[in-house]
């Protein structure tokens, strides 16, 4: 298990649609921040950001840790995706490259990913 922290990146001016009201991300930043602060997770932080330029498929995450690779999710609700996405990035915090096998990930980190992106310094032939 990695000792690196995890943070969880969540775009939180993220529109629904042509709804200029709509913060979906925003609301997704809250509930997951709250659900961390109650679970008083040390491994992961949850940090909000403008734009992950992900703006068609909100709401919009992402994984980091160093030397590991990053994963960018997207297409989430704050209603019903919250605690796959605390499960996907346990999952996540759990390996030493980043890299969540295919059948440990919550359905909406299968669906929603968008892309990963590799750590500086990646040996290539060992990943
Ligand atoms: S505004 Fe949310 S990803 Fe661009």
């Amino acid at each position: 298990m990695s000792t690196e922290p995890t943070t969880i990146f969540v775009c939180t001016v993220c529109r629904q649609g042509d709804d200029a009201d709509s913060r979906p991300g925003q609301l997704f930043f809250e509930a997951l921040h709250q659900r961390l602060a109650a679970d008083a997770e040390p491994t992961l932080r949850v940090q909000a950001v403008e734009c992950l330029a992900v703006c068609k498929r909100p709401c919009t995450v992402a994984f980091a840790s160093a030397g590991k690779w990053t994963y960018v999710i997207g297409d989430l609700d704050a209603n019903s995706h919250v605690e796959e996405i605390i499960v996907a990035a346990k999952g996540f915090a759990a390996t030493g490259n980043g890299i969540v096998a295919w059948k440990e990930r919550p359905a909406c980190f299968k669906k929603g990913v968008v892309s990963r992106t590799p750590p500086l310094g990646l040996d290539a032939l060992k990943n």
